[in-house]
């Protein structure tokens, strides 16, 4: 429910001074202070390049104060703030903005709820890999109940950053790599923030971001630049923004990235051309943290100054972080460098969002009672724990090592089954460690029968079920060797993925491989459950490991949700987003890639590499289930709304299970080359053990548009592959002639 605003927006600007319209543009966030000598930054750095560990860190933090800058919020100079989260601090500020400056305008507290609030759901891309639409909104919602109650109005999320290349540590935070997903999915959240109508207290405006293309970084590398071809840019990367606009989410932020020269944070074409001319956006643009100051570093901007100014005039409403707003913007509009109107127009974004949101009429939106009301209540833990578990992906179960007996007896090796912390991945700042049911959690709440030992490389861990201390490497072979089947939790570390944490090589460490050999000179069956936010190249584990659990970073509930798959009470269902590459020298590795004129294969003088295959590890849309699907009967015909599609599943297994069924197509001979495979559409069926389902696709026409060498959107012509099945190698179920 949209209501206008508008008349009250402009009479309020019309009554501010020069610098009360400067201080709404303004978003801070505390600055930290006492309890060390080094700056914020470099107690950060010296914690990731382990001089301290995370525990004097966060030791250090918590006998740091914060600073909110109040001086400066009474005198009108900032408009929002970033990161605070708690309902009273949220009303003490509000207090301040509401009581005791001139206008009483109320601030916009922002603050990153990627997966979830306090209940901390999967991490983004594990959450895609259940192709759920529905499930994505309910834990969107979730997310908005628990954030608004501790005084949140606006998320940085949805990230629909389509992320082709696995070395990027971002990747985790969206939906993979296809751009059909990642705008169905980020749609879904915005859904799940905003809810039916912004103004009410549980709603939660969504940022969408980072527009555009961050995720196409030069070799995965976080912040690097992006250079592409316009119809690459807007065949490939623009709809998942797009779609998150239409299904109107109020906020956006540009990219820290340029894209062929122009940063976003400065870039007009992209903030005024295309957001507010072409999709008719009318909401509020905020920078990415410090981006606009960050200008100077790009190599646009010669200062700070001309940052401010380039960016204002691009279109950039809100500053966060790098006061360049609070600091020039008034001199250059007093130097006629601004026009005025253009700092109005900007003003009027943020008063906009703010009255949407209802701030003016209720701008305390929450108390202490309703915050502590909200947080990690029992039916919030059942979702995570149903969203953690159909995020799983099973790739690998030989000889149908897996589910588990009820009665064997496990051998749980590796740090990251006993580490509830580690469960929630990055991007988690609500997040409490207590709240984490890690596997070890999971195993002794379930009463199964388990031994654990974190194993080589690892501290001399003891569980205690193992009943007594030894030395780690004894107690690998003494605990493999009283268990039936060994289970082997490895993977990356929360802070192995996520903002700057782009990797080179996207293995597991050298010390989890050696647990593993370990485990498998046993001859016992090898369970690997991989703990991670990006694809990784393990082909050794692929080789030899029985079975290959996928869970992600899967939030609060991993314990228990791991367990329900292992144990069969939940048929894995997940399929990858993402394309799981065999080396790291693949990437950038994805399905949708193009043919080349001379496909890699088994001749010399192909598109390959000598030293790995031209196959990935895991295709996109792959994973396994506890029963068999069998694909039959594919039709495809030409019909008045769009190509029609359909093809009958059947499950073949003795188990009831759920389907992603997945739609492909394939443009043959276009007037630009196109790619081997494009998604266009999927649906998730529930099939009891024996059914039979038949599931249709209509791809509109308008979806099979592309651009052609000048830029101009034509229809696909001539012939049209149609491929429908349960991953990206689905079989071919009919040509169409357009
Ligand atoms: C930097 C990140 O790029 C962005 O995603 C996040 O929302 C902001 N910092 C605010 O924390």
């Amino acid at each position: 429910m949209k209501r206008d605003y508008e008349a009250r927006i402009r009479q309020l600007r019309s009554e501010m001074t020069l610098e009360e319209k400067i201080g709404q543009l303004q978003q801070c966030g505390p600055s930290l202070v006492g309890a060390f000598d080094v700056s914020f930054d470099e107690l950060l750095n010296m914690m990731f390049d382990g001089r301290i560990s995370q525990e004097e860190f966060n030791r250090l933090m918590g006998t740091a104060e914060q600073d909110f800058h109040e001086e400066d919020l009474r005198a009108g100079k900032i408009g929002s703030y970033n990161g605070v989260g708690d309902a009273a601090t949220v009303n003490r500020l509000q207090k301040i903005a509401v009581e005791e400056t001139r206008l009483g305008i109320p601030l916009l507290f922002g603050y990153d709820v990627i997966h979830g609030f306090r209940t901390v759901m999967p991490i983004p891309l594990a959450e895609s890999c259940a192709w759920d639409p529905a499930l994505w909104e309910r834990t969107g919602r979730i997310a908005a109940e628990e954030a608004t109650a501790a005084g949140v109005h606006m998320t940085f999320a949805p990230m629909v950053d389509v992320a082709k290349d696995a070395r990027w540590g971002r990747v985790s935070e969206g939906a993979g790599e296809d751009v059909l997903l990642n705008g169905a999915y980020g749609a879904a959240k915005v859904r799940g923030f905003q809810g039916d109508d912004l103004s009410k207290a549980n709603a939660m405006a969504a940022c969408l971001k980072h527009f555009a293309a961050y995720g196409a970084g030069e070799a995965g590398r976080d912040y690097n630049r992006v250079d592409m071809s316009m119809q690459r840019l807007w065949e490939e990367y623009m709809p998942s923004y797009q779609a998150c606009v239409e299904a109107g989410a109020r906020a956006v932020m540009p990219a820290f990235n340029d894209i062929n020269g122009v940063p976003c944070t400065v870039n007009s074409w992209l903030l005024r051309d295309v957001l507010r001319e072409k999709w008719g956006f009318d909401g509020l643009v905020i920078s990415d943290s410090n981006a606009i100051a960050e200008c100077v570093s790009h190599g646009i901007a010669e200062d700070k100054k001309d940052a401010a100014r380039q960016a204002i005039l691009a279109g950039m409403d809100m500053d966060m972080s790098s006061n360049s707003y609070i600091e020039c913007l008034k001199e250059l509009v007093e130097s006629g460098e601004v026009p005025e109107c253009v700092l109005d127009g900007a003003v009027e974004d943020v008063l906009r969002i703010k009255f949407e949101l209802g701030l003016f009429d209720n701008p305390y939106q929450t108390d202490e009672e309703r915050e502590s009301g909200a947080m990690l209540r029992g039916e919030y833990r059942a979702i995570a724990r149903e969203a953690a578990a159909k995020s799983i992906v099973l790739l690998k179960n030989d000889n149908n090592v897996l589910p588990l007996r009820p009665d064997a007896k496990i051998g749980l090796f590796g740090t990251l089954a006993a580490d509830g912390g580690q469960m929630t991945g990055a991007w988690a700042i609500g997040a409490r460690p207590e709240d984490c049911v890690s596997i070890v959690d999971a195993c002794k709440a379930r009463g199964v029968s388990y031994r654990y030992c974190a194993g080589e490389g690892c501290e001399n861990r003891v569980d205690e079920h193992a009943g007594r201390s030894v030395r780690t490497d004894s107690m690998v072979q003494e605990t493999a060797e009283a268990s039936d089947i060994l289970v082997a939790v490895i993977g990356e570390q929360k802070e192995e993925s996520g903002e700057a944490a782009s990797r080179a090589s996207i293995t597991v460490s050298a010390e989890q491989l050696t647990l593993v050999d370990r485990l498998l000179e046993t001859g016992k069956p090898v369970v690997v459950v991989l703990i991670n936010g990006r694809p990784l190249a393990i082909p050794e584990l692929a080789e030899r490991a029985a079975a290959i659990v996928e869970a992600w970073h899967p939030g609060v509930e991993a314990g228990n949700a791991i367990l329900d798959v292992l144990y069969g009470d939940v048929n894995p269902s997940g399929k990858l987003t993402v394309t799981f590459p065999a080396a790291t020298g693949q990437c950038p590795m994805y399905y949708a890639h193009i043919n080349t004129g001379r496909p890699g294969g088994k001749s010399k003088f192909t598109s390959k590499y000598l030293d790995a295959p031209v196959e990935p590890l895991y295709p996109f849309g792959y994973g396994l289930s506890y029963t068999t699907y069998v694909y039959r009967n594919g039709k495809t015909e030409k019909r008045e709304e769009g190509i029609h599609v359909s093809v009958e599943v059947t499950n073949t297994g003795n188990r009831d299970g759920e389907e992603i069924v997945q739609c492909y197509v394939q443009d043959v001979s276009a007037r630009r080359i196109r790619p081997v495979r494009q998604l266009k559409g999927f649906e998730k069926v529930s099939l009891k053990a024996g059914e039979t389902r038949e599931v249709e696709f209509t791809v509109p026409y308008a979806g099979l548009c592309y651009y052609d060498w000048d830029m101009k959107e034509i229809p696909c012509e001539g012939v049209l592959k149609v491929y429908a099945g349960g991953d990206s190698r689905a079989e071919l179920t009919g040509e169409v002639v357009l």
